[in-house]
């Protein structure tokens, strides 16, 4: 399993989703337990934000990492567009370090385009960093003009990261934005790297190609699926789950090494894109 660099750090290639969970009492062991056993077994991604659950997914966070190593783990939280200003994002950043009880974050992502001129958006980032209040800051559900934009403006370059959507059922940024990361030796953060549990109408569990290469790994779908995800050792995918059990699943994926007969087997059923594709959102 190769780890993967990101701001300066090397990291487990597996994370950590979290949207959704810390809202409901009755779920909040089982999801403090589905956390744990992710981090016991290596993970050390954490993908939260000031968004999910209006901060309950942060709260829970702190709940779950209380035992373990701070310095060890990689936390990663994003500011909504609209508190993406000098005069908001101190604000959304305290609040989300108070919820998460800690000093700091590894990764601070602009969760998607907004109003907010971005050159503020960067400046402030920056601020945080110097601070040490962020060790790096990156963007989220960006594709190429845009991600090209930053790199033109000043501290542009230091964006650490970009968070969108890839599984092998949402390949469009393959075509151009994933080539373009890779130049500049930005790692991708994968979200929904599991098409939600196949939710999202691309019946990758039906297909018997999937199936024969999970049996030929003695593993399951969703485990090829994030081995696909991280081939390339530049991609970080972030799988959410409530259960211990994917959650121990999910993290193994990482000891699957695909063949190239395997990959191109899962090309004919979900090819690489040849033209330019709109980005993938939620
Ligand atoms: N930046 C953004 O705009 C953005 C947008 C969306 C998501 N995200 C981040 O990315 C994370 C993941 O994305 P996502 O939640 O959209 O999709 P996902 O991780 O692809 O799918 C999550 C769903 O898959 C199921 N699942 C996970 N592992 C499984 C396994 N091994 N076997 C069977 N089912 C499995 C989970 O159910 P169980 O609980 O039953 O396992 C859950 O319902 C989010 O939690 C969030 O942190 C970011």
């Amino acid at each position: 399993m190769k780890k993967v660099k990101i701001a300066g750090r090397e990291v487990f290639p597996i994370g950590l989703g979290t949207s959704n969970m810390g809202d409901n009492a009755d779920k909040f062991k089982q999801e403090v337990e589905a956390i744990r056993i992710g981090l016991d077994n290596g993970v050390q991604i954490i993908d939260t934000a000031e968004m999910y659950g209006d901060g309950n997914a942060e709260r829970l966070v702190a709940h779950s990492i209380k035992p373990y190593n701070r310095e060890e783990l990689f936390l990663i939280s994003k500011v909504l567009p609209s508190n993406a200003s000098r005069k908001r994002l101190p604000t959304s950043l305290e609040q989300s370090l108070k919820r998460l009880n800690t000093d700091y974050l590894d990764l601070y992502l602009l969760h998607w385009k907004g109003n907010i001129p971005i050159e503020e958006t960067i400046e402030e980032l920056e601020k945080a960093k110097s601070q040490g209040k962020i060790r790096s800051w990156g963007v989220s559900n960006l594709d190429v003009d845009d991600l090209e934009k930053i790199m033109n403006l000043p501290d542009g370059i230091k964006c650490a990261a970009n968070q969108v959507r890839y599984n092998l059922g949402d390949r469009g940024i393959e075509f151009d934005l994933v080539p373009m990361m890779n130049n500049l030796e930005m790692p991708l953060i994968a979200y929904s790297p599991v098409a939600r549990g196949d939710r999202f109408g691309a019946n990758l569990t039906k297909q018997k190609v999937l199936k024969e290469i999970a049996e030929k790994h003695q593993s399951d779908i969703f485990q090829i699926l994030l081995a696909w995800c991280i081939r390339n050792g530049q991609t970080i995918a972030i799988p959410q789950s409530s259960n211990t059990t994917h959650v121990i699943e999910n993290v193994k994926a990482a000891e699957i090494q695909l063949t190239q007969q395997d990959l191109d087997q899962l090309d004919s059923i979900s090819p690489k894109p040849s033209m330019k594709q709109p980005l993938a959102l939620w």
